[in-house]
């Protein structure tokens, strides 16, 4: 017998509470399809039903566009507190995330200072409040033993990484992973891993330009850290963070894990640029290890798309190879460049929807992601006729700059957060009203197929 609240969540049963406030009518992905319905929202921002509603509340109609769920980003690194804010800040990036259809984003630890403590952790939460255009969990690092219990009490996740990359000089060596997997394993909190295993970089030849990036950090010092995950205690809620090949995938599947993808590793490869703006950890592989990951994403075999969207400023891109910093924006282009390649053909938008909405959301115990009473209103509309490409410096973040420059993407025309709507015929026209959340349900709980990489593939859903 599920507990209420997992009815509530997946819809059985649920009441419709208060009143409502809006009726949005049109096609919708619903249930693994699109399918036209009216989606009645109350005035507390849930859903309160879908189908066909009978009275109350103003109703628009979407015309030729469609509803679909907006999406969870859990990989961005916004910069904020410490900056550089040429980069980022929590006001810019939450923006650029609403833009790009993300309701709700993970903000990772390595900012400075590091979130090692409940102290750091207060901090950047009182940055989010009245800032923030969308909603923000905020990780903690674990790696300072004697501040973890109280940053448990206040984060929405915990960020490892095993190898040195921005703002991260120490990294969590392999013998201390036993002793910090028990710890955690009190906390039922997400935690998302950065996996690759620094023995393995090769120091020569120095590396010059993206090709030579991933020589210096190889497939197999990925690999060499996947499977230290794959030897984890469970129940432990884990997620390996960027995966960048099919070799990884069938890893981390066999072994039962959640994991993401970037749209960097599954659409750029060592060759798509030879300067520091390709520079990224791990890094772009070569074209063959690209389309393996891309051809595994089209299979349904990546439970979740996230954009490690980590932005640094154009400047500092242009230094030489081996001293600019490693990363690429990408949280406001990550959805829109997937809903293009869903309306070519090349993507089933089902398939989509599972990866950057409904399973990261399940992942971080928040009840956003799909369509159905009982989840919050937070849903874009989407006219796939309006196709556009990316500019760079149009883009919100104050970096500028674009891996993607040129690309094709559909953009939302609008995103309600709570049923309000916060961005209108593509502008951002919300409020920064967004909170500091929390898992608000544990692993599996709130995942129909009880498992965050579990699951069908939905069938080819059609736009
Ligand atoms: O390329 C990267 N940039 N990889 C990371 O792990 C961190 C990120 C950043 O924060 O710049
Ligand atoms: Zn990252």
């Amino acid at each position: 017998m599920p507990s209420p609240a997992r009815r509530r969540r997946s819809g059985e049963g649920a009441r419709p509470s208060g009143s409502t406030a809006l009726i949005l009518a049109g096609r919708a992905f619903v249930r693994g399809r699109l399918q036209s319905v009216e989606i009645a929202i109350g005035d507390d921002g849930r859903i309160q039903s879908v189908g066909k509603v009978r009275s109350g509340g103003p109703r628009r109609d979407v015309g030729d566009a469609v509803i679909l769920p907006a999406a969870v980003d859990l990989h961005v690194h916004l910069r904020d507190p410490g900056g550089p804010a040429e980069a980022e800040t929590i006001a810019t990036g939450t923006v650029g995330a609403a833009l790009g259809g993300v309701t709700l984003v993970g903000e990772m630890p390595n900012t400075r200072p590091p979130v090692t403590s409940a102290e750091a952790w207060e901090e950047k939460a009182r940055r989010v409040e009245g800032r923030a255009a969308v909603d923000v969990l905020l990780y903690g690092s674990p790696t300072v033993p004697r501040a973890l219990p109280d940053l448990a009490r206040h984060v929405g996740g915990f960020k490892l990484y095993l190898s040195p990359t921005t703002a991260i000089e120490t990294p969590v060596r392999p013998a201390e992973l036993p002793d910090l997997w028990r710890r955690l394993s009190e906390y039922r909190l997400p935690i998302s891993v950065h996996a690759e295993d620094p023995a393995l970089f090769r120091t020569e030849p120095p590396p010059v330009d993206p090709e030579g990036w991933n020589q210096h950090r190889p497939v197999d010092s990925e690999m060499s850290a996947l499977r230290w995950l794959t030897e984890a205690p469970r129940p432990l809620r884990l997620n390996a963070a960027h995966v960048t090949t099919a070799e990884g995938v069938r890893l981390l599947r066999e072994a039962g894990l959640c994991f993401e993808a970037t749209p960097h590793h599954l659409l750029l490869s060592e060759r798509s640029g030879s300067d520091a703006r390709h520079k990224v950890n791990p890094p772009l592989r070569s074209e063959v290890e690209r389309r393996g990951l891309w051809d595994a994403f089209r299979r349904g075999e990546i439970p979740v798309l996230a954009s490690d969207h980590a932005p640094h400023p154009g400047d500092s891109k242009g230094l030489p190879f081996d001293r600019a910093p490693s990363g690429v924006p990408g949280v406001e282009t990550m959805l829109p460049l997937m809903l293009a390649k869903a309306r070519n053909g090349e993507l089933d938008l089902g398939l989509l929807m599972v990866a950057a909405c409904d399973r990261p959301a399940r992942w971080l115990g928040q009840p956003v992601g799909r369509i159905a009473p009982g989840h919050r209103a937070n849903l874009l509309v989407v006219d796939f006729t309006q196709r556009s490409t990316v500019v760079g410096r149009a883009l919100r973040s104050p970096c500028g700059w674009s891996p993607f420059e040129g690309w094709e993407v559909i953009r939302p025309r609008e995103h309600y957060r709570d049923g309000v709507r916060i961005v209108e015929a593509g502008e951002f026209v919300g409020t920064t009203t967004g909170r500091v959340v929390r898992p608000e349900f544990a692993p599996g709980e709130g995942d129909d197929e009880g498992s965050p990489t579990g699951g069908p593939v939905p069938g080819r859903s059609g736009i």
